[in-house]
């Protein structure tokens, strides 16, 4: 008899309806251009083939419109980003702004990040992770649904090269405790802050911590590092 097939437990709710038109263009015309073709069950990817040529390469994981990743891969043109998101009009938009401002070291995934995570990047490919103002789920029991659990960092651990940064921020003072606790507890991640990063570096605004200030939550940047060992 076969195994029973478990659901996963998905870090997102697909809500999108229809795209419009002009979206669904952008992903027919522009994905095939900046996008990449990976699937779960198609084996890892070759990070630095997708890219004109070799560079340390940062992970953001769910960059929904795309207008901080874009600005960050213009000011660090000496680094690769693979950008992964679910929605599909944020991708369009991010896909356009490659395209219109001939963005060369982008390159975005329509694909759950957390099977990117576990199927589609080896040990040590990644020089960072940024994962900015993931969706907090402040739900006790859905907790469960929250990006970051002691798995998942283990596995960002394993992907990370020796000295990689994994860049982690939100404006959710509960999830930004949950954060600090479960990456002080990986014993391959290493925080040179002690605690909370003072500042957020080199990372720009974006629309969804501009939606927590103007709610009056303050923002936590927590900035850890791959050991060298
Ligand atoms: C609250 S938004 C933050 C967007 C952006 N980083 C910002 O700061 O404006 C969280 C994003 O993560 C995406 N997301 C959630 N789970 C994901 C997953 N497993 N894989 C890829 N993207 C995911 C959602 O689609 C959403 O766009």
């Amino acid at each position: 008899m076969s195994e029973p097939r478990h659901r996963p437990i998905r870090s997102f709710v697909r809500r999108e309806g229809r795209l419009t038109a002009g979206q669904q263009r952008a992903l027919d015309e522009l994905y095939p251009l900046y996008g990449v073709d990976w699937a779960p069950g198609s084996g890892p990817l070759d990070p630095q083939g997708l890219f004109e040529r070799p560079a340390p390469l940062v992970l953001d994981i769910g960059f929904g419109d795309g207008e901080a990743l874009a600005e960050i891969a213009q000011a660090h043109p000496e680094r690769n980003y693979l950008g992964v998101e679910v929605y599909r009009a944020g991708t369009g938009r991010l896909l356009r702004r490659i395209e219109s401002e001939a963005i060369t070291n982008l390159k975005v995934l329509l694909a759950d990040a957390s099977e990117l995570l576990r199927e589609g990047l080896p040990s040590a490919s990644l020089a960072g992770l940024q994962l900015f103002f993931p969706d907090p789920w402040p739900k006790k029991r859905h907790h469960k649904r929250r990006m970051v659990q002691a798995p998942w960092l283990a596995r960002v651990a394993d992907r990370l090269e020796p000295g990689g940064f994994l860049h982690m921020a939100t404006d959710w003072a509960e999830y930004a405790e949950w954060m600090l606790e479960l990456s002080a507890a990986e014993p391959r991640l290493y925080n040179p802050h002690d605690g909370y990063a003072a500042d957020p570096g080199d990372r720009p605004g974006t629309r969804f911590e501009r939606r927590g200030i103007r709610k009056g939550h303050e923002v936590f940047d927590l900035i850890v590092q791959r050991i060298e060992a």
